[in-house]
């Protein structure tokens, strides 16, 4: 007998950035660690958001706004939405753990490409239903035509991740719009886009752009990566009022707190300086891929603010020389490694680091 459910011994726990090493420098300081592990941009918190939280923080003692209605009337209104259409969570990792909870019964499918997102499988399998990982294609990308055809009476929900964490890969309009459509109208699909702002492929849409006329169409979006919250915990999604409705029912209540909200709100007023940081990685990612390629590594070319190298069997052993050299980044077992796109001097570090350990 156990107490708790049985099937929770096949499900992978979320494995959580680590804690780098002490590094010293070529004087012996200690050398802060390029943190590459976690897709975070390296700049910060955006101006007016420490200050946000301080004055918030005066009012901790009450409850927050449960609806976020300020939060999701300025989402709703810099996005042309109505904000019956906008529903925020704890991040968009917990929107989409109410998005399988919103629409999965026990033993109902869940589709998605693999590898994708670590948490897809965690938070459908916490939940019962079951989980279809259809395999990339050859260079790393979503195979849509196989996630068609592993549709079946009974999924429920299908998650695309566009760019995908962790190849970097990006569906086009065409295909995405052709895959879209061609889904039964009682599947929702999930268009993840927790790097739409490190997008620049003008042939990758803004998946707000394929909402209008589509009702099983969901957009998951983060203020995690390029607006610099990712310590604050806020996603928002847009879709239908009966999706949003469907989440507010079900999200765990004042999952927002009255902090993230106000730093939402302020951090939402610093478009101009968001966008400058994200070109700030974006203008480094050519150098990282082609380092990264010299050295040997057949990486895709990726969207995101991260590069996949396909590393294979050598994965723990980069890892761990990455480690000693004061760099973290994300091995995923024996596959690959994910590295974000840190400042320029990060980057150095992680492309010396990578040299030493081929
Ligand atoms: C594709 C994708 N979706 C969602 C998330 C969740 O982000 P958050 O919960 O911080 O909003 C991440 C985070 O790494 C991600 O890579």
């Amino acid at each position: 007998m156990t107490l708790v459910r049985p099937d929770l011994v096949n499900l992978p726990a979320y494995v959580p950035g680590r804690k780098p090493a002490d590094v010293l420098d070529a004087a012996g300081h200690p050398l802060p660690p390029a943190r590459l592990a976690s897709n975070e941009v390296p700049y910060g918190p955006l101006p007016g958001v420490p200050e946000a939280i301080a004055e918030a923080a005066a009012d901790a003692h009450r409850y927050p706004d449960a609806g976020c209605m300020a939060l999701r009337e300025r989402l709703a209104g810099l996005h042309g939405l109505d904000i019956s259409q906008v529903a925020t969570g704890c991040g968009s990792v917990a929107l989409a753990e109410h998005l399988v909870r919103a629409t999965a019964l026990t033993g109902d499918e869940v589709v998605f490409s693999w590898r994708s997102f670590e948490a897809y499988p965690i938070v459908v399998g916490s939940h019962s239903a079951t989980p279809v990982r259809v395999p990339n294609t050859p260079s790393y990308a979503h195979d849509l035509a196989a996630m068609r055809a592993a549709v079946t009476d009974r999924t429920r929900l299908v998650f695309v991740c566009n760019p995908n964490n962790p190849t970097g890969t990006a569906l086009h309009r065409d295909e995405l719009v052709d895959f879209v459509d061609s889904l039964p109208s009682g599947v929702l699909v999930v268009i993840d886009e927790a790097y739409r702002e490190f997008v620049t492929d003008a042939d990758v849409p803004d998946g707000l752009e394929l909402l209008p006329g589509r009702e099983h169409v969901v957009v998951l979006r983060t203020l995690s990566k390029a607006w610099g919250m990712a310590g604050l915990r806020v996603g928002w999604l847009a879709g239908t009022p009966e999706v949003t409705e469907a989440i507010r029912k079900v999200i765990t209540t004042f999952s927002v707190s009255s902090l993230a909200q106000a730093a939402a709100l302020a951090a939402l007023d610093q478009t101009a300086e968001m966008r400058r940081r994200c070109d700030l990685v974006i203008a480094e990612r050519p150098r990282v891929l082609e380092g990264v390629r010299k050295l040997g590594f057949d990486a895709p070319d990726t969207q995101a603010n991260f590069v996949w190298l396909p590393s294979g069997e050598a994965t723990p052993a980069i890892v761990a020389t990455c480690d000693r050299h004061g760099v973290i980044v994300r091995g995923f077992g024996t596959e690959g490694i994910r590295v974000t796109i840190g400042t320029p001097e990060e980057n150095d570090r992680f492309l010396a680091a990578l040299a030493d350990a081929v």
